[in-house]
């Protein structure tokens, strides 16, 4: 297959697209809840941490693959492995990474549609004046109607095929411009007036002061897993984003930027959450439903809380629809080469994601007692094995083909910042990043095949 030749319109665009598709559902929705699950600090701290010595160097050569082989992630990776002598084979690691997108993408229109349904119910007034009692049995309520939660999973499906079945869109970028800056700032209208709720210092306290004897194999795979996650990194998505980067573009410039937003967001939606959790005596390890509950108790308590909760919803909607066609991109591309063309490829995903986002959006109803492995629902399994495991094992096997199969001087061209900073971030992929992500898996898998 030949190189693409599509580029994003600007450097701004790309890293607009790369935050776009980063910043969603695991910084606003999974982070809270999945640090609550772990303790708070220690996962917060291990999260910063992986983020830093890991997903940085991940992150920088799984664009820069994207970027040297310019050609979906499938075809890219058997082009630069058999430039280099080596087998096609390893398109494989690409093969995988569409296994994990799917399973990904499957769970996350699940839960994006559960946002529809929240905007919905604001728009109608349902919160105004709601008890935090009654906010909590309504999203028990929803979740039941398996109806309800499989329409707005299809219409969240739909919105997203839509724009990948077109290409990158422009649209996309101009709204990306405006609508992510807005969602940053209702976050922190949302810190400040958490700081005037009774739970602002324990939540402060919960989050940034760990209780290291708290540590175990599981907080670490899980704070492993959910850096992979929330920088969109392990699966090829961003590989996919790669091959469209202008040619003069800086890939470390972009890559900090996008890192820096990202852990911002969460820590925003952590303190402002866990302040409501923390007012309100709510259980900060109640799962899933966590941030469906406690923002529209914090919102319904503010002034002018209604109609800035509808506005939160929205923006949210609109962050994870970013984050949702970076995942449905590399299937799309991968499989609209040749006689396929993209709208009929965009079908075909949209249709077969679809299909499985069944299992995950009736594990509250109709299949709430189905459970396959270790009592967990077809919900509990999707929102945890992918993102804890199938990401950092993606991760490591693409790391390390861009350290040691990838040409150097490929390689360095397409990281743009010099024999030196090509030989600092090579050192770091190769003793620090993959060794460690080496460890982590085997210290929580090794226990469990014993
Ligand atoms: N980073 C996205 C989020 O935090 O919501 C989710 C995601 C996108 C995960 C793309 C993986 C991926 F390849």
């Amino acid at each position: 297959m030949k190189e693409v030749v599509d580029r994003w319109s600007s450097r701004r665009a790309f890293i607009l697209a790369v935050t776009g598709a980063a910043v969603g559902l695991g910084n606003i929705w999974r982070f809270p809840y999945v640090a609550g699950e772990n303790g708070g600090a220690l996962f917060f701290l291990l999260y910063v941490f992986f983020v830093l010595a890991m997903g940085l160097p991940v992150m920088i050569a799984e664009i820069m693959i994207g970027r040297a082989g310019r050609r979906p992630p499938i075809q890219a990776l058997a082009a630069l492995a058999q430039e280099r002598g080596r087998s096609a084979k390893w398109s494989w690691v690409a093969g995988f990474g569409l296994l994990t997108v799917f399973l990904v993408l499957s769970f996350y229109s699940v839960v994006s549609g559960w946002s529809i349904e929240y905007l919905s119910s604001t728009v109608q007034g349902k919160f105004a004046g709601a008890s935090a009692e009654n906010i909590s049995h309504a999203l028990d309520v929803f979740l039941a109607n398996p109806w309800l939660v499989v329409l707005n999973h299809s219409l969240f499906m739909l919105l997203t095929m839509a724009v990948v079945a077109k290409g990158v869109s422009s649209g996309l970028e101009r709204l990306n411009n405006w609508l992510m800056p807005l969602l940053y700032l209702l976050l922190v209208v949302l810190v400040i007036y958490a700081a005037t709720t009774p739970g602002f210092g324990e939540a402060l306290k919960w989050l940034f002061s760990p209780k290291f004897e708290e540590l175990t194999p599981l907080v670490v795979v899980n704070a492993l897993g959910h850096a992979f996650f929330t920088l969109a990194i392990g699966a090829c998505a961003l590989m996919a984003y790669g091959a469209y980067m202008p040619e003069d573009q800086s890939l470390v410039k972009a890559v900090v930027i996008v890192a820096v937003l990202d852990v911002l967001v969460a820590v925003l939606s952590g303190v402002a959450i866990f302040s409501v959790v923390f007012s309100h005596h709510l259980d900060p390890t109640s799962g899933p439903g966590l941030m469906f509950v406690a923002l529209p108790i914090a919102f319904s308590a503010m002034p002018f809380g209604i109609p800035l909760l509808g506005a939160f919803f929205l923006l949210l909607l609109f962050a994870t629809w970013t984050s949702s066609i970076n995942l449905a991109e590399p299937m799309v591309a991968s499989i609209s080469t040749g006689r396929l063309s993209r709208p009929v490829a965009a079908l075909i995903v949209g249709l077969c994601v679809w299909a499985a986002g069944l299992l995950p959006a009736l594990s509250f109803s109709t299949l709430a007692n189905v459970r396959p492995i270790a009592g967990m629902t077809f919900f509990d399994l999707v929102t945890s094995v992918p993102p804890d495991i199938f990401l950092p094992l993606g991760g490591l096997m693409i790391a390390w083909f861009a350290a040691n199969v990838l040409d150097p001087e490929k390689a360095a061209g397409a990281l743009g910042v010099g024999t030196s900073g090509f030989w600092l971030w090579l050192h770091i992929t190769r003793y620090v990043a993959i060794p460690l992500v080496v460890l982590v898996l085997l210290s929580a898998l090794v226990p469990k095949l014993i």
